[in-house]
């Protein structure tokens, strides 16, 4: 069975990815920084396998790793999907918002990736790593400094992580979502986008809807659906892209 990491998999859009491939051919370790939420998810599924990891902590993430590979060995699939957003116009958006958005959208990443390639080599797997992104790392974002500068970097570092592993024929990939209208980050962001659009809280969804040419947001299945072929053998010509899913609102 091939072993699938997914760092920030505990909850909304990780949960669902965590248990969907947990169903297919991939035994399934998942990292995240919230417990209660890993132990809910382990409760709901025993198959997974759980760590607490803080992915923006060096030393936390490289014991996280060492742990994996004494106990499972080598890694052939690695997800790293946890964001953070914050939104708010420039001249108010808070130093700290902005490095906890690069610390966890991007620096975790890099952490993340860098032991996964080392076990990849070490075990000489031909691994797939793919990480969540967004429309904001393709194009600037209103009132999204931190996330969009974040998603952006990953882009970066998603094409060069591809020319340094093509070598040992470890492919990198970044999916660049449409707005996930149903996960928590996106309510969470709801009273944000009322103000800056000055538009009702309950108008929001529908006004995100209608930039779209698909008219629906994405949705879980709609990720999950793309993120089977690409990091599937059936992707191998594919390496240091960033994949949009969007609807057709970003081309
Ligand atoms: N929600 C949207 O509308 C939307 C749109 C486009 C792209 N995305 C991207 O999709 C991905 C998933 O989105 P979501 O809304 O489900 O995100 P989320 O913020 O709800 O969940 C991310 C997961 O990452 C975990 N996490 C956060 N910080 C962590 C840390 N330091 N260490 C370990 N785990 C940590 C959280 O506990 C959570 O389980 C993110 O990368 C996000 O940027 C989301």
């Amino acid at each position: 069975m091939e072993v699938l990491v997914i760092a920030g998999g505990a909850r909304s859009l990780g949960k669902y990815l965590s248990i969907k491939f947990s169903e297919k051919k991939y035994k399934v370790i998942v990292l995240d920084i919230d417990e209660n939420s890993l132990n809910e998810l382990k409760k709901e599924n025993d198959n997974l396998i759980t760590y607490v990891c803080d992915l923006t902590d060096e030393k936390n993430v490289i014991n996280t790793f060492d742990n994996i590979d004494k106990e499972y060995g080598g890694i052939n699939k690695f997800i790293y999907n946890a964001g953070y957003a914050n939104s708010n116009i420039i001249t108010k958006f808070e130093y700290d918002k902005f490095i906890t958005s690069l610390n966890i959208n991007l620096n975790g990443y890099f952490l993340c990736s860098k032991e996964v390639a080392k076990n990849m080599i070490k075990y000489n797997i031909k691994g797939s790593i793919a990480q969540i992104n967004s429309k904001s790392g393709r194009v600037g974002s209103k009132h999204n400094s931190g996330y969009s500068a974040a998603k952006f970097g990953a882009v970066g570092l998603t094409q060069s992580l591809a020319l340094d592993l093509a070598e040992y024929n470890i492919r990198v990939n970044s999916f660049m979502l449409g707005n996930l209208l149903d996960s928590e980050m996106f309510e969470s962001l709801i009273p944000q986008y009322a103000k800056k659009l000055n538009i009702k809280e309950s108008e929001v969804k529908q006004y995100y809807i209608d930039k779209v040419p698909l008219k629906r947001g994405c949705s879980f299945e709609d990720v999950f659906n793309i993120l089977e072929f690409y990091i599937s053998d059936k992707a191998n010509y594919c390496t240091g892209q960033s994949i949009n899913l969007t609807g057709g609102q970003v081309m």
